[in-house]
């Protein structure tokens, strides 16, 4: 038998599926109130894109990519996350030379060979926003505190950490104070550690290597190094955050695993689902869309990570929604099928296609979730009435088939 590959999951399950899109029916209500409109990039992109972007030095491009080469010899990969694909059509489409801002929003598969384990898979499902045009840091604080309404309206808990990645003005500066106190520690630090001191420095902060952690607790902080406007948009933001009543924790070993932030970087935790904490991720990229030959622009945005979250959301107490059709002579088929497919237009319908008992139709009207059981029979044939059952209130009706 053919069997899926590891890490690659079918999504069959019934509550899996209705979860699935409550979120993404939740998530893309939310981001359209913030300003946000749907954008879909390909799944396949040149693989230039993300070693430009995401960083030859990170994990997701140095060993997690399903990378090859085509027909026409062309060397391209899946995409691991959704950022770089975005960046790239906001700069073809030369949305980088207009003066407004521009939010976008989407939602797909996102590939990365990874060691499959509980929350961690090969292919997986993020939503996520671009906010690209705005350096103001009220906009770090709305794409914050939309992640935020996103996960209560879904009855999710987290914890947020909060760190700043400086900008260029004082990350070099910072990066070479702890390329210093590394080259002081180099007999000490795993080997991971030392040849991220030679590629990628700030990188060595988020190890995982509990001695290596150990030693970085007296490592210089970039958050006391700051220049002045990466100082002042921090605090401004940790402001705004407090004002809106959301907790967070500053942790400055926040660096993220992809190369593109700089100043706000952030993770959203959840503490009920075991190693894989991290349900979402984002931060300012302020030099990408340049990197990526568009016109400098700054640029803020997240992503959620959706399987990690299927066994957190709390549905609805009732999923009921719109119409079940059914007959219970066959001469009432027809007619039920044509008022069924009429109230279709603007309703979600189910239509039942064979005469049945009214205790068959009431059943396949509750698996169908739907709120309104409709039924014609011989007598609502006659009376050219029609029959209805509220679900969810449990009352019953009968009305003229030309009100309805
Ligand atoms: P990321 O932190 O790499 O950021 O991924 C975002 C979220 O995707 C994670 O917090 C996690 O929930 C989920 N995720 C990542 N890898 C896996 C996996 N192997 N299996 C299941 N879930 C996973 C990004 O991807 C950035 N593009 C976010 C961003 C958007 N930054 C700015 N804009």
């Amino acid at each position: 038998m053919i069997r899926s590959l590891r890490g690659m999951n079918d999504t069959l399950d019934i509550d899996d599926s209705a979860r699935f899109s409550y979120f993404i029916q939740t998530a893309t209500r939310i981001a359209k109130n913030y300003g946000f409109r749907f954008i879909e990039t390909p799944q396949l992109e040149e693989t230039a894109l993300f070693k430009r972007s995401v960083g030859e030095s990170s994990d997701i491009v140095g060993k997690e990519m399903y990378q090859f080469t085509d027909k026409g010899d062309n060397d391209v990969c899946l995409r691991p996350e959704g950022t770089a694909g975005v960046v790239r059509a906001f700069v073809q489409n030369k949305y980088d030379r207009q003066e407004t801002v521009q939010r976008l929003f989407y939602h797909g598969t996102m590939f990365r060979y990874e060691r499959p384990q509980k929350g961690r898979l090969r292919q997986f499902h993020q939503f996520g926003c671009e906010s690209f045009g705005e350096a103001n840091v009220l906009e770090d604080a709305s794409l914050i505190l939309m992640v935020r309404d996103i996960f209560n309206a879904l009855g999710i808990n987290f914890t947020l950490k909060l760190n700043s990645l400086g900008d260029s003005n004082c990350m070099p500066q910072y990066r070479d104070t702890l390329i210093e106190f590394l080259g002081s520690n180099e007999e000490d630090i795993c080997e991971d550690c030392k040849r991220r001191k030679a590629t990628n420095p700030i990188r060595v902060l988020d190890c995982k290597n509990s001695h290596c952690q150990e030693i970085y607790a007296d490592a210089p902080k970039l958050m006391q190094n700051l220049c002045e406007g990466c100082d002042t948009d921090f605090k401004a933001l940790t402001n705004i955050l407090d004002e809106h009543g959301l907790s967070y924790e500053i942790d400055t070993h926040l660096v993220r695993g992809l190369d593109y932030y700089s100043k706000t970087a952030f993770e959203f935790i959840s503490t009920e689902i075991g190693a894989q904490s991290a349900i979402a991720g984002g931060g300012r990229y302020d030099r990408l869309v340049e990197f990526l030959d568009g016109r400098p622009t700054p640029a803020i945005g997240f992503a959620i990570g959706i399987e990690r979250l299927m066994e957190l959301i709390k549905m609805p107490e009732t999923s009921r929604e719109g119409y079940y059709f059914g007959a219970m002579d066959e001469n009432a088929i027809n007619l039920a099928y044509k008022i069924g497919m009429k109230k279709r237009q603007r309703d979600k319908v189910t239509i039942g296609y064979k005469a049945r008992n009214l205790k068959a139709h009431l059943k396949a009207a509750d698996k169908a979730d739907a709120q309104y059981c409709v039924i014609l029979g011989e007598n609502e044939l006659k009376n050219k009435t029609l029959w209805i059952k509220d679900l969810v209130d449990k009352t019953e009706s009968e009305i003229p088939q030309s009100e309805f």
